[in-house]
């Protein structure tokens, strides 16, 4: 497709100064709408929000998640081949629950208390929000329509790819191995070529706890927690097996009859048809298991195979590349296209060129590496259940917490945020700095025989320490730190959305969270954005005509409470603080970034 306008025409607007205010601040000439804060009655039937937070967990089940994070919107008329800008679904991430905001006085302590449980079980997943602008130029949500949808951690759902039916991820509920319960920590998303939405599995590792020792790979390599989950969920009742699943230890004489497989039910990418309401999501499994965040496809070629990338963000984790096996074809693409293909991982070479390792049973040098190390895999499922093992195999590049990806509409090039690595202590070429507290963005182009050519792009922090070639870029009107979300716009126009810890924020010159814009042909960058206090700045979208911009302001108030907070953003007053959306429109109707 053809840039709506050449990036020259853009970043029009004058940089914002860096704030510590509770607040969202645009450039002059735009105006915000917050929308869909956590609490918002969503279903038809869902009720009002109240205040004080006294929800029960059905009531939560019918209103907006908490934490919202990816987002997509898709226009309404979309699978007719529109590309209205006037209505559509707005579909996002929860990714994590607060208690001291979830619930009215906090958590009552452990063990946890069963219908709190329930109630972060379906605070996290996913929304589908039918909007439509109004002829005053505001957004509303339609809360009659029936395309409005909230998944959960209770949300049934089915596995497909490889790992589908293997003894590894048998449960109590799936003893056949095909279906498993919710998506939980889902970070960033993607969005198919067929228009459908995939959120991806973060943090669900921080969920389980397995009391079992030795504990199996695929628990320990994930950091699945021996003594107590980050909730304590497992404390709230072994009678229910929508809370007790998340005790992983085994109880029983077989696979069947506990739950010592279900932390492999999680890790995976997941997809929903936001425009049919009734339809099951489905984890796919082809793509590996890890804290997937995000997938990002290249752009689709007729003919060649699909391709899409995804980060695991821990320290020293990868980043991944998924190649489909068959085709794509405009009129034959669908869900198959993600079950059957090879998953790569990056190795980033010293002298600027890459390598994608397949991480694949088959392969001559993948097994006579795990033979060397001593790892033996029964099929390609058990690979991709320990997708982080067999990429320590290949001899992988250790990166600094890889977040967010985005694809340049044009050049096809790659750029990936790493936020940060307080414990590196070896720097390589690709995270090229010791105690990285700041992050970078490095980019990269694909060559062939899964070769490719990279370099950094950006090495984020202060304009006053960090003086390299690469940061001459940096000012104070665009400097920053631990970028995290990532996006092009269709113009070629480059958004970074950053999440500093609150001690970052607190002890930097950098304010609260941001989001920049930025010209990656002339290394132009200007803070276009600054968030309310203790919040990270994370989900951008356009509608096509990129006249109405989407941001998510995630956790305002972290941190704080159950009493009193550090954001009352937006409802004011004594108000506890909400994560919601900001729309951004410009004052003359303009393109946003102009
Ligand atoms: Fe949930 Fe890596 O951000
Ligand atoms: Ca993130
Ligand atoms: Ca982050
Ligand atoms: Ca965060």
């Amino acid at each position: 497709p053809a840039l709506l306008q050449q990036p020259a025409g853009l970043l029009g607007f004058d940089a914002i100064p860096i704030n510590r205010f509770d607040t969202v601040t645009v450039p002059a000439g735009y105006r915000t709408q917050v929308f869909l804060p956590w609490g918002t009655p969503l279903t038809a039937d869902a009720p009002a929000y109240r205040a004080d937070a006294s929800h029960s967990a059905a009531d939560q089940a019918k209103q907006m998640g908490m934490h919202h994070d990816g987002m997509h919107f898709f226009p309404i008329d979309l699978k007719k081949g529109g590309q209205s800008s006037d209505e559509g679904l707005l579909v996002m991430n929860h990714e994590y629950v607060d208690p001291n905001i979830l619930h009215a006085f906090g958590g009552k302590g452990i063990p946890r208390d069963h219908e709190e449980v329930h109630k972060e079980l379906a605070a996290h997943g996913v929304s589908v929000a039918h909007i439509k602008k109004q002829a005053d130029g505001t957004w509303q949500l339609l809360q009659d329509s029936t395309l409005n949808r909230r998944i959960t951690g209770h949300t049934p759902m089915e596995l497909t790819g490889p790992v589908r039916g293997h003894a590894k991820v048998v449960t109590k509920y799936s003893p056949d191995g095909t279906r498993t319960r919710g998506t939980l920590n889902n970070c960033a998303h993607g969005v198919t070529p067929w228009g459908t939405y995939l959120t991806c599995e973060e943090n669900w590792a921080l969920l389980f706890v397995n009391h079992q020792q030795p504990m199996p790979r695929e628990h320990r390599r994930y950091s699945i927690a021996d003594e107590h989950s980050i909730l304590h969920w497992e404390t709230a009742g072994r009678s229910d097996d929508a809370i007790s699943r998340f005790n992983a230890t085994p109880f029983a004489d077989k696979a069947s009859d506990d739950y010592r497989n279900e932390p492999n039910n999680f890790g995976w990418i997941v997809e929903i048809d936001p425009f049919n309401p009734k339809s099951t999501p489905v984890k796919h499994t082809a793509m590996g298991r890890f804290a997937h965040e995000g997938l990002i496809f290249a752009k689709p070629e007729s003919g060649k195979p699909l391709v899409a990338y995804s980060g695991d963000d821990a320290r020293f984790e990868y980043i991944y590349k998924y190649v489909s096996a068959k085709p794509y074809d405009p009129a034959t693409a669908g869900p198959h296209l993600l079950d059957e293909g090879t998953l790569y991982v990056a190795r980033f070479n010293e002298d600027g060129s890459g390598d994608w390792l397949p991480l694949k049973i088959e392969d001559a040098d993948f097994q006579a590496k795990a033979k060397a190390a001593g790892h033996v895999f029964d099929s390609q499922a058990d690979v991709l259940l320990n997708t982080r093992l067999a990429a320590d195999i290949m001899g992988a590049t250790k990166m600094d917490r890889p977040e967010w990806g985005a694809v340049h509409p044009i050049t096809n090039e790659v750029y990936f945020t790493l936020t940060n690595n307080s414990r590196r202590h070896s720097p390589d070429a690709a995270n090229p700095r010791a105690n990285n507290h700041s992050g970078h963005i490095i980019r990269w182009r694909e060559g062939t025989s899964q070769r490719f050519d990279w370099d950094i792009f950006l090495l984020s922090g202060d304009a006053y320490t960090y003086t390299p070639a690469h940061n001459a870029m940096l000012t104070e009107q665009n400097h920053h730190a631990s970028p995290d979300g990532l996006w092009f716009d269709p113009n070629g126009l480059l958004w970074i959305q950053t999440d500093m810890s609150g001690a970052q924020m607190r002890s930097g010159p950098f304010g609260n969270n941001a989001m920049l814009a930025a010209d990656v042909n002339t290394h132009t960058i200007k803070r276009f954005l600054v968030g309310p206090v203790d919040c990270e700045v994370t989900g951008v979208v356009m509608t096509p005509d990129c006249k109405t911009m989407f941001v998510n302001i995630q956790h305002p108030g972290e941190g704080s409470g159950p009493y009193s907070f550090s954001s009352t953003w937006p409802d004011r007053r004594t108000n506890r603080p909400r994560s919601a959306t900001v729309i951004i429109t410009k004052e003359d109707g303009g393109i946003i970034g102009s």
